[in-house]
């Protein structure tokens, strides 16, 4: 997949991660970056083309495939982390967290899946997280969200291989954005995450681990619940106590 005079789409460009994707994408020089919010009026962007689209609702990310014809690269970023437990807090979070972290990138999938193929198979990016592996106490739902949008991830790479659509996961522990601003620790800078994201999908890969985070925990998945979780236990007393 080259970068360079694809039209790509990003789906939550007004902030965070998003605004980082899109700004990349016109460094690399993508021919057109659709930038797409809830609120358009907040993409600040110069060279983008702002579009308004809530990912958790399915006739606005109609709406955005039939605007969007051209898409050649999809980067599916767009999230939320409502701080729900998943036994003890609201279960319309936990639902909203599957409607927007996993449902919501699957409907653009769904909805852009024709588009890509149409235009030369193309590529979609879904940003991940290091808590698709790990659940923690007040993420209980944000972990089952990223769990599922990782499997979800899997599964349509092998269904969109015939078209020949590229699907990059991508995972990453902590980067500096509002979703981690009560997080006072090192963390990757939107700008490098974004660039690691789209070497990946240059270089055809079908999973980028951003950050030594990622793939820490990716290495321990061998190991037994027990020892899984003693583990996350001591890496986020060290996280915190750096
Ligand atoms: N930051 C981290 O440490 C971290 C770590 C691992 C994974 N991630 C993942 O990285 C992605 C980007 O996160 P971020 O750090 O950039 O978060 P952020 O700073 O909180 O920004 C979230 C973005 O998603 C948009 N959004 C939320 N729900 C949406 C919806 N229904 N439709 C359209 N847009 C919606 C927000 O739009 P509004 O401005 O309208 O709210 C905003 O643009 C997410 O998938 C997140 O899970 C982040």
């Amino acid at each position: 997949m080259d970068i360079n005079n694809s039209v790509a789409l990003v789906t939550g460009a007004n902030r965070g991660l998003g605004r980082a994707f899109a700004q990349c994408l016109l460094e690399r020089g993508a021919r057109k970056v659709y930038a797409t919010a809830r609120r358009p009026e907040s993409v600040d962007l110069p060279g983008v083309v702002a579009l308004p689209l809530d990912i958790a609702d399915p006739a606005s990310v109609r709406a955005a495939a039939e605007a969007a014809p051209d898409v050649s690269l999809l980067v599916n970023n767009a999230g939320i982390q409502t701080g729900t437990d998943l036994v003890t807090g609201s279960l319309d979070a936990v639902r909203h967290e599957m409607e927007t972290n996993m449902f919501g990138h699957l409907g653009m999938i769904r909805e852009f899946a024709p588009a890509l193929a149409r235009n030369g198979g193309g590529a979609i990016v879904n940003v991940l997280s290091a808590m698709s592996w790990f659940g923690a106490k007040g993420a209980g739902a944000y972990h089952l969200a990223k769990a599922a949008a990782w499997a979800m991830t899997n599964g349509v790479r092998l269904e969109l291989a015939e078209q020949g659509t590229l699907v990059t996961a991508v995972h990453l522990g902590l980067a500096d954005t509002d979703m981690a601003a009560g997080w006072p620790v090192d963390k990757i800078a939107p700008s490098d995450l974004a660039a690691a994201a789209l070497d990946g999908v240059e270089a055809g890969s079908a999973e980028v681990l951003a950050d030594q985070w990622s793939r820490d925990i990716k290495s321990r998945l061998p190991l037994t619940p027990e020892e899984f979780y003693a583990a996350m236990d001591r890496a986020l007393a060290a996280l915190t106590a750096a």
